[in-house]
């Protein structure tokens, strides 16, 4: 694709579709009620928004902003705004690394998904009682052959997407099947809350403990804001720079983070009680929402058809943010390296899933994987991120860009002072407090 010719979404609903794609996945429904299970509930539930309000959401309009403008992959674009500052290219590489190293653990996930997806056609999930399904997952998620095929078929679907380019492929899957699995998980979220002893569960998401909250723990909830948010490795970015000019960036990136956000404290919703009634425990970890949700299946009308469109929907938020990671490897690839871009598409998903292989067969490696990626690689991005636009773009191109679809630039002020100050210094302290030193 040359850079005049650039691919790009149709329209309003298609970029924010595309968008909310990317950041609505197995970060919101899996991952965001195992951490918060993990590190307390509620308080860090309540820390996780502040987050999301006060720099998630201009780290998110940066890669926007930074994309749209150069029209380029992340590495392309550090390299073409700033040729001064080769420092930022770090970002472009470190999002490529952080690439392969998402998609490695979150194909395997997104394969365990694939199963239940099997399963519940099947109908073999709803006479499993609730300890059947913890065993269910442990033994299932710990053998090798299974959860392998799984991980090779949902790569191979999510290569299939991305040779197929932006506008075809990934704009016209997510359009429709976004505002479907919305309707399900509030459907979810009803049923669970009426559970009996579903109290409990309330009481875990939205009471906050703040005796829970340590150094970790605010770690955590940064980590899985960026995560959640597709952010800090350059995903939006490079949506970024498929997006028009009529387009106003401020409005996506509010509209995305809190259609993400929605969804989170959805999915919170539709398990916790769920958990306190069933008596799970709370910090079973990645396996919380697989050994959870059948079980409120098994007690709705309608559980069977309940349960097949969850988890065949569970599949395609995975694709759709699978594909926003495989495009930032894929427009490196033939951007930078110069590979065509269908060439670039199968060397980026053998590679990867070869790659993802270790996190099948370790879970310490999928682990490292996990954790790395969102509490390490994901924050320090954000940190270089809103340096870039803060300092060395500047107030100035900043604005031309956000006030290009023609509209006045609204918060342009307060943006400026969170990324000139505030997002890397609290980025910065939240990380060294995280990691234990200081
Ligand atoms: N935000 C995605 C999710 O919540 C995961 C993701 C992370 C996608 C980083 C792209 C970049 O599932």
């Amino acid at each position: 694709m040359s850079i005049d010719t650039r691919d790009s979404f149709t329209g309003k609903f298609g970029v924010i579709a595309a968008a909310a794609g990317s950041a609505v996945g197995l970060g919101n429904i899996w991952r965001f009620p195992y951490v918060v299970g993990e590190n307390g509930g509620g308080a860090f539930l309540l820390v996780y928004l502040l987050f999301i309000l006060a720099i998630g959401i201009p780290v998110m309009l940066s890669e926007l902003l930074i994309g749209r403008r150069a029209q380029k992959n992340v590495f392309g674009a550090f390299k073409s705004l700033a040729p001064n500052y080769p420092v930022f290219m770090v970002v472009g590489i470190m999002g490529v690394g952080a690439a392969f190293m998402i998609l490695a653990f979150y194909s395997v996930v997104a394969g365990w998904t694939l199963e239940y997806t099997y399963l519940a056609v099947g109908n073999n999930l709803l006479d499993m009682s609730s300890s059947e399904l913890s065993t269910f997952f442990k033994e299932f998620s710990e053998s090798k052959t299974g959860p392998v095929i799984w991980m090779v078929v949902f790569m191979l679907l999510t290569g299939a997407i991305v040779i197929g380019g932006v506008k075809k492929g990934i704009e016209r899957y997510t359009k429709i099947l976004m505002p479907v699995l919305f309707v399900i998980i509030v459907v979810l979220g009803i049923k669970s809350a009426t559970l009996e002893g579903a109290g409990e569960g309330f009481a875990f998401l939205f009471k906050p403990d703040f005796s829970k909250v340590t150094g970790n723990v605010i770690l955590e909830a940064l980590g899985q804001a960026f995560f959640s948010l597709s952010i800090g490795m350059g995903v939006i970015a490079t949506y970024g720079s498929y997006i028009q000019k009529k387009e106003n960036l401020l409005e996506t990136a509010v509209s995305v983070s809190m259609a993400d956000t929605l969804i989170a404290v959805l999915a919170g919703v539709a398990i916790f009680p769920a958990v306190f009634a069933f008596g799970i425990d709370p910090t079973a970890g990645p396996g919380l929402v697989f050994e959870t949700l059948p079980n409120v299946f098994k007690h709705m009308a309608g559980g069977y058809i309940f349960s097949v469109a969850f988890f065949f929907l569970l599949v395609i938020a995975a694709l759709t943010s699978s594909v926003s990671l495989l495009e930032v490897v894929v427009a490196y690839f033939s951007e930078e390296l110069g590979m065509k871009r269908s060439w670039a598409t199968i060397v980026a998903t053998v590679s990867i899933t070869l790659f993802g292989l270790m996190a099948v067969f370790s879970s310490s490696i999928f682990n490292f994987f996990d954790y790395t990626t969102a509490n390490i690689l994901l924050p320090l991005g954000g940190i270089l991120i809103s340096i870039f636009v803060g300092w060395i773009l500047g107030k100035l191109k900043a604005k031309e860009e956000l006030s290009a679809h023609g509209g006045k630039v609204r918060m342009i002020g307060v943006i400026m002072i969170i990324l000139k100050f505030i997002a890397p210094i609290a980025i910065g302290l939240v990380f060294l407090n995280g990691i234990g030193i200081l």
